[in-house]
């Protein structure tokens, strides 16, 4: 079976990729993407690339599903970037929960969560301010945190909260292991009584598809940098529109992204850059 792919095949899966996830995969990781349609070939039983491209073109759902995981990049970390959690925690968190004191609910939104490291990391810290302040609890209850990402495994895993080898150790401190965490063999499994703060769901920023609702916080966190610029302005555009007035976005310490137009206003949050939507 020859699946190497000439060069106009491979531009036909790399802009299939493009369409589908907005996914700009640079000509470095050429190879990733050979890789994958040599191996998603085989898995699937089909006889040639040509084939597997007509499923996918057909939106055949198991393809496409194994199509993106096999081509997202899933890095994470607990508490990823000190001074990102450290705004949360001392600015972000009091701000949300002012909000609950006032209306009655304020929610949450993780835009690329990936296996599940951000949305706990942020619930923990809920959980942890709890700790610190105990009749803030009623409050706390009442802040909805949802997490969404296009890649189902990597969903799964996080609704399951068990994690081993470096992503059970990357970036958590000990003490949160200890009161969050329990051993199951060689991997550690998340209490429930962090898991069921998270909502899971399926969701593309490409494609616009975001879950209903307006969002006092929303995360879009070292996913964007993927995207063609194009592409990242439009899904920060879809974004900034689902923030609340005075809601708050946030991006990945490296990333340049910032939505058009002057409906958000930039601000540093204990010395981390957000997006603060503006009145109207
Ligand atoms: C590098 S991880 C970042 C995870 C986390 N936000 C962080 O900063 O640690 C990027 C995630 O974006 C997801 N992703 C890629 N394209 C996406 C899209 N179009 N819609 C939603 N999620 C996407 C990938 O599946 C992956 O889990």
């Amino acid at each position: 079976m020859n699946t190497a792919l000439t060069e106009s095949l491979y531009g036909l899966f790399h802009r299939r990729l493009q369409k589908v996830t907005g996914i700009n995969l640079p000509e470095s990781k050429g190879y990733q993407l050979q890789c994958a349609v040599a191996a998603l070939v085989d898995s699937l039983e089909q006889r040639t690339p040509e084939e597997l491209l007509t499923l996918l073109e057909q939106r055949n759902g198991q393809a496409q599903a194994r199509f993106i995981s096999s081509l997202t990049n899933n890095e994470t970390r607990w508490l990823r970037d000190d001074s990102f959690y450290a705004a949360l925690r001392t600015h972000v968190i009091p701000g949300l929960i002012q909000k609950v004191k006032r209306t009655g609910k304020a929610r949450i939104f993780s835009a690329a969560c990936s296996t599940g490291q951000e949305p706990y990391s942020v619930a923990m810290l809920l959980r942890e301010h709890v700790r610190q302040r105990p009749l803030d609890r009623v409050y706390v209850d009442q802040i909805e945190l949802i997490a969404g990402d296009i890649d189902a495994d990597a969903l799964s895993q996080a609704r399951l909260g068990r994690y081993m080898g470096l992503q059970a150790t990357r970036g958590l401190p000990e003490a949160l292991r200890d009161r969050y965490f329990h051993l199951l063999d060689d991997e550690i499994q998340l209490h429930d009584e962090i898991r069921h703060m998270v909502a899971f769901v399926p969701i593309n920023l490409a494609e616009g598809v975001l879950p209903s609702g307006q969002f006092d916080l929303i995360l879009c966190r070292n996913v964007l940098i993927y995207f063609s610029l194009n592409g990242a302005q439009e899904s920060t555009a879809h974004l900034a529109a689902k923030l609340t007035p005075d809601g708050l976005l946030g991006f990945g310490a490296l990333e340049s992204c910032r939505p058009h137009g002057d409906s958000v206003k930039l601000l540093e949050i204990g010395g981390y850059p957000f997006f603060r939507k503006r009145h109207l």
